[in-house]
């Protein structure tokens, strides 16, 4: 495994290769869920890159930019084992210039839920994403189902900007008790990770509901706010697979969304149903 840290020396090593480009965009700690974005890429790829990059430019002021999970020397050894190719591994300044063009995120869909909570933070995400797809140029590139809003408003943007690339979900891993796998999970004490199991359980429940033939958003989402109770409710909520706001669940087009606090941590889980 290659790593590196200059932009323009990963393009020409790449340019060099024969065979297809899976790529794994990350901002490093990686987990199992990481893992499973590597394997899946190493499916269907000959070459695969991963990018370890804590982008500024998607955490607002006062957020966790400063203290967010950095694990450099057991990332490295993670991907080697796992069978990476090359580790991309830039700095701000590699990354960023000064006073330059960004990608906006669209006004209304990256600006609900998560972009509400966090205005600002999706043009960070598809800024960075554009920039590092340009400097991969890869035939795939992966990203995970529990971050259902980002991987919706990177697909939108791949389209929209006519990008060569095929985007590939990935589903959300869990732990053994349900917990979605997420690079904050370790800032939650014992208590506050029990306290967390309430997500998966809020989810669970959404999903016997359905199978019940409870439909009515309205209904699924008040059942479930009561399981999650009291833990700090960003949003339950229920949106098409286009992002638009649904009052009744449709299965085969429907994400059930949850966004809470968890002490001061913020942790996100979905299901596709
Ligand atoms: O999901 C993430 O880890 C990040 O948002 C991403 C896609 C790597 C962009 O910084």
């Amino acid at each position: 495994m290659q790593i590196i840290s200059s932009a323009s020396k990963l393009k020409e090593l790449l340019r060099k290769e024969q065979g297809s480009i899976g790529f794994v965009p990350t901002m490093g700690a990686l987990h199992e869920g990481h893992l499973t974005l590597i394997k899946e890429s190493k499916k269907h790829n000959d070459i695969i890159v991963v990018s370890i990059f804590v982008n500024p430019t998607q955490f607002l002021k006062g957020e966790d930019l400063e203290k967010y999970p950095r694990r450099d020397e057991a990332d490295k050894k993670i991907c080697e084992i796992a069978g990476v190719d090359y580790l991309f591994m830039p700095s701000a300044e590699e990354i960023y210039g000064d006073d330059e063009p960004m990608i906006q995120a669209p006004q209304v869909r990256g600006y609900i839920l998560e972009g509400a909570t966090r205005p600002g933070h999706f043009s960070g995400v598809l800024s960075v994403v554009m920039k590092l797809l340009n400097i991969v140029d890869p035939s795939r590139a992966y990203f995970g189902k529990k971050d259902a809003q980002q991987l919706f408003l990177i697909e939108q943007m791949a389209r929209s900007y006519f990008l060569d690339v095929e985007i590939v979900p990935v589903d959300t891993v869990r732990e053994s008790d349900g917990l979605a796998l997420s690079s904050r999970n370790v800032y939650l004490s014992d208590a506050q990770r029990q306290e967390a199991l309430k997500i998966p359980a809020s989810l669970n429940l959404a999903r016997s509901l359905i199978t019940q033939g409870i439909l009515d958003t309205e209904e699924i989402t008040t059942q479930m706010k009561k399981v999650l109770s009291p833990l700090q409710i960003e949003y339950v909520v229920v949106v098409s697979r286009n992002f638009e706001y649904q009052k009744r669940v449709e299965i085969g087009n429907s994400i059930i969304l949850v966004e809470v606090l968890v002490g001061t941590t913020r942790l996100l889980d979905n299901i596709w149903v």
